[in-house]
């Protein structure tokens, strides 16, 4: 059991690579807060949880929402304890050339996908500082890198792996470990928005030869949430089957 008897809380865990983490986790002994603004499929999830022996609690609510936000972690922290590990992994895009995109579009991508996972961090690293223990994982994406139409996403993927290495680098004196993993092309309800011309092209530009599974990506951040990643800090793990290598000549 690589995450035994820990409590971890992920955000946008109702389903895609969110429920893959929340299973991943409990798999490994963790208990674990459900996050989702979609209180359905989170009640799912903490279902799937609990058939596995793990305790399961739900968190729903807006994350770009800081009152919302301090109630669920305070809630979560009332039903579990405390929280150990913390995923954010909540994240929408709104993908639109500059020339069609609105400010509102430009707002809503950044707060959900940024601001979002600095409203759970700041609510939830006093309890880790108290503790001396503590890990954090940001879904951020291979899109850090720039991906035309998606400025709004871009950025706010790029703000996620700033952020992680400034409170890495803030946070490494209480014995709190902060990463992110930065997926590529995976196969969820999210990536399904996107045209089948898309995918064939990020499919065409990836060596290793197949979009991502979900459970790819649990993995990863099974490892930077374990103490197998305890002297790692502040690193992106980009995960995307080689395609951020450039290999479009392939
Ligand atoms: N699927 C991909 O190809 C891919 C690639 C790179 C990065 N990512 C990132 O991985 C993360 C998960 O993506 P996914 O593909 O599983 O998406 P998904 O759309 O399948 O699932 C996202 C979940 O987040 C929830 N959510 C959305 N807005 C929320 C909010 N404001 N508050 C709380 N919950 C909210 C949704 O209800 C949903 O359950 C995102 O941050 C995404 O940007 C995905």
């Amino acid at each position: 059991m690589r995450v035994a008897e820990k409590v971890a809380l992920v955000t946008g865990a109702g389903k895609g690579i969110g429920e893959a983490i929340a299973l991943r986790l409990a798999d490994e002994g963790a208990d674990v807060v459900i996050n989702d603004i979609d209180r359905a499929s989170a009640e799912a999830t903490a279902e799937a949880v609990r058939a596995k022996g793990r305790r399961a609690a739900v968190a729903i609510g807006d994350v770009s929402k800081f009152d919302e936000v301090q109630t669920m972690v305070e809630g979560a922290i009332g039903k579990l304890g405390r929280i150990d590990i913390l995923v954010n992994n909540a994240g929408i895009f709104i993908d639109k050339s500059i020339f069609r995109m609105e400010p509102r579009d430009f707002e809503r991508v950044l707060q959900i996908n940024l601001f979002g996972a600095w409203n759970f961090i700041k609510c939830v690293v006093p309890g880790m500082r108290e503790r001396r223990y503590g890990k954090i994982v940001n879904i951020s994406s291979r899109a850090m890198l720039g991906n035309p139409g998606q400025s709004n996403y871009s950025a706010s993927k790029a703000g996620l792996v700033g952020m992680t290495r400034a409170l890495a680098l803030e946070l490494g004196k209480f014995n709190i470990n902060v990463n992110a993993v930065a997926p590529g092309a995976v196969m969820t309800d999210l990536l399904r928005q996107t045209s089948e011309e898309n995918i064939q092209r990020m499919l065409a530009n990836t060596p290793l030869g197949r979009i991502g599974d979900p459970v790819d990506i649990a993995n990863a951040v099974l490892f930077l949430a374990s103490d197998e990643a305890s002297y790692i800090t502040g690193q992106t793990l980009i995960v995307c089957g080689g395609r951020s290598l450039g290999a479009s000549n392939l």
